[in-house]
């Protein structure tokens, strides 16, 4: 049997954190879709379309061969899972704060569907890292390279 797990995310943008992550989790599955997910509790920067193509060449660079990279926006994320065979979904966790922030969706999503969360810990260089934090860098005009794959910092610094 295949294993299929899903890395879901705002992803606005891809930071070195998830790119570790992402890393870490195409060595554990034999398929590993990476998901851009419209969080409205969160204001975007990106379109999603811009985010999908920005993980695409991030993932390139990794240089692994079994990763999807897709968006979802019909509903609950279960049901993509449910539409492409993934029983799993793999989570970054950097801080206690972000245990706090996942626990309660990896519930609903095992009640939802039986799908398990696998929570990965990324190299801890990368554990300050996030996309808010980018978003805030890039908008003073500040060096977003160390935070962000180089195809994130071209085009975050080229100007939207
Ligand atoms: O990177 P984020 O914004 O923390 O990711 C959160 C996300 C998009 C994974 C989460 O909001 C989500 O799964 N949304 C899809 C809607 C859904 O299925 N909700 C119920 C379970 S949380």
């Amino acid at each position: 049997m295949r294993r299929i797990a899903v890395v879901p995310g705002s992803f606005d943008p891809i930071t070195l954190g998830h790119t570790d992550v992402i890393a870490r989790a195409a060595k554990l599955f034999d398929e590993l879709h990476v998901v851009v997910v419209h969080n409205p509790d969160k204001h975007a920067l990106l379109p999603i379309a811009k985010r999908v193509e920005l993980i695409e060449s991030a993932v390139a660079d990794l240089g692994v061969e079994n990763i999807v990279v897709a968006s979802w926006s019909m509903g609950l994320l279960v049901d993509y899972c449910s539409d492409v065979g993934a029983n799993i979904l793999v989570k970054g966790i950097r801080t206690q704060m972000d245990i706090t922030y996942e626990t309660p969706m990896a519930m609903v999503n095992r009640n939802l569907a039986g799908i398990e969360t696998v929570f990965l810990m990324p190299e801890p260089g990368h554990s300050y890292v996030s996309s808010s934090l980018v978003r805030q860098v890039s908008s003073l005009g500040g060096d977003v390279r160390p935070y962000v794959p180089h195809v994130v910092a071209d085009y975050l610094q080229g100007g939207l």
